[in-house]
């Protein structure tokens, strides 16, 4: 209709002034909450019928009726070096991501940028719709955490364990005599000199120029491919990325894997492009993250799930035997912390080092643990 009017005053244009009118798009940035809806089948006209009578009922709310209430949550508590996006990763449109392995499954979840100290009092929150962005509440508060993640979720478990249903460890043994090991192989660097635009000082006029011509900004991985366009280098294959990541000028990977990541059972591209949400570790978190209580007197079910060839939590072998111990797998060790709970399983991650998300197969890991849920009482 638009293009018609704007044709018309043309036509006119000899004796009257032309309007403007031309058709645009207006690009706008919105937020919105989305309801789930339980399936409407719409197949035949009678099922569409059948809608319109059931949804016209006098004072009844259909909306209400039909609304997906997802009263149980997953607290999702990520480890050191990563952020809350490590249960949501982006790379090969979110293959790896627990969060889509958990909604899928039917649960509602929360990623939280862990600070160890809240997550009693998020959980709270969760529990009695006091987070605004958050529309429902939960009768039901499943604590997932990976790695430090999970020795805080342990910790909550012990120290209030009236407050949650449901505990999952991923990354995680009662084994500690690997970790001074893994804290030497993280090959530690100052956070600030190590990466510079996210961490440092940016006032250092040299980075800030080099960060303008490759429009780096707070991304490492656009800039690089940038930069190495510039010289006809290609970099969407893995078989690329693996040269450029295992060089000496940018050597991202090394300790990574040796701490992460098991050999030739991840994509060398995910590794390369989790740099860009690495977080720094602090020396309190270090100091504290062995103080935890030996047992937690928690009654519901509890499961962990470990990558086979986990270094920090089980020498990278979880199939080993801890002198003293006489369970079959290391982190089926775990049980004894949780003598009351009503029912304890583990898991070993075939194939897979101890950053679990990173890993071939990781979803299939994931799903697991929602099968362990839905068996306990805890099924979306
Ligand atoms: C119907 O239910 C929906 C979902 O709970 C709610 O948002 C809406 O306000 C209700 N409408 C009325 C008229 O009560
Ligand atoms: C996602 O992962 C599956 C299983 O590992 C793989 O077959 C598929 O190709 C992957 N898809 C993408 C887009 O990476
Ligand atoms: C936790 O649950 C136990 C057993 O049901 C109960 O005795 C105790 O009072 C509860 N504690 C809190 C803080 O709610
Ligand atoms: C950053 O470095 C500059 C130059 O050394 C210094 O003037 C400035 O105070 C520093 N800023 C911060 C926040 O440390
Ligand atoms: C294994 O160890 C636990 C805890 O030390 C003990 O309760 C149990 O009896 C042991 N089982 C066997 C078969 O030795
Ligand atoms: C993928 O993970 C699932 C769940 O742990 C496991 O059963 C399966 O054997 C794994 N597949 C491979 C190829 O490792």
């Amino acid at each position: 209709m638009a293009s018609i009017k704007a044709l018309l005053p043309l036509l006119l244009a000899s004796y009257t002034t032309a309007r403007q009118c031309s058709n645009f798009l207006i690009p706008v940035d919105i937020t919105s909450r989305q309801g789930e809806f339980k399936k409407v089948p719409v197949e035949s006209n009678l099922d569409i019928g059948a809608f319109a009578t059931r949804c016209s009922e006098f004072q009844s709310n259909c909306s209400a009726k039909l609304l997906r209430k997802r009263r149980k949550i997953q607290l999702l508590n990520h480890g050191i070096g990563f952020d809350k996006t490590y249960w949501d990763l982006d790379y090969n449109n979110y293959n790896y991501s627990y969060v889509n392995t958990a909604l899928a499954a039917g649960y509602s979840t929360l990623a939280i940028d862990r600070l160890g100290i809240a997550l009693n009092v998020v959980t709270t929150k969760l529990r009695n719709g006091g987070i605004p962005e958050i529309a429902s509440s939960y009768n039901k508060v499943i604590h997932v955490g990976h790695s430090f993640g999970s020795v805080q979720s342990y910790w909550l478990s012990a120290l209030y364990p009236n407050n949650t249903d449901g505990v999952v460890l991923t990354g995680y043994s009662v084994a500690s005599q690997f970790l001074p090991y893994i804290v030497a192989g993280w090959n530690l660097h100052s956070a600030r000199l190590n990466q510079p635009l996210r961490f440092g000082n940016q006032s250092n006029e040299a980075v800030r120029n080099l960060a303008t011509q490759y429009k780096f900004d707070s991304n490492l991985i656009p800039g690089l491919q940038r930069v190495l366009e510039n010289f006809g280098v290609d970099l969407t294959t893995n078989e690329v990325w693996n040269i450029v990541a295992s060089t000496e000028i940018l050597d991202l990977i090394t300790s990574l894997q040796y701490a992460f990541l098991h050999p030739d059972n991840y994509d060398i591209g995910l590794a390369v492009a989790s740099e860009k949400t690495k977080q720094p570790v602090t020396t309190g978190e270090l100091l504290t993250i062995g103080n935890a209580p030996m047992m937690s007197p928690f009654t519901g079910p509890v499961f962990v799930i470990t990558g086979e060839h986990d270094i920090q939590f089980c020498g990278g072998n979880c199939y080993g035997q801890i002198p003293g111990s006489n369970t079959s797998t290391i982190p089926a060790g775990v049980k004894m912390s949780y003598p009351a709970s009503s029912n304890f399983e583990s898991h070993i991650q075939p194939g897979t080092g101890h950053g679990l998300t990173f890993h071939y197969n990781a979803t299939a890991g994931y799903e697991v643990i929602q099968k362990f849920l839905g068996r306990n009482g805890l099924g979306a």
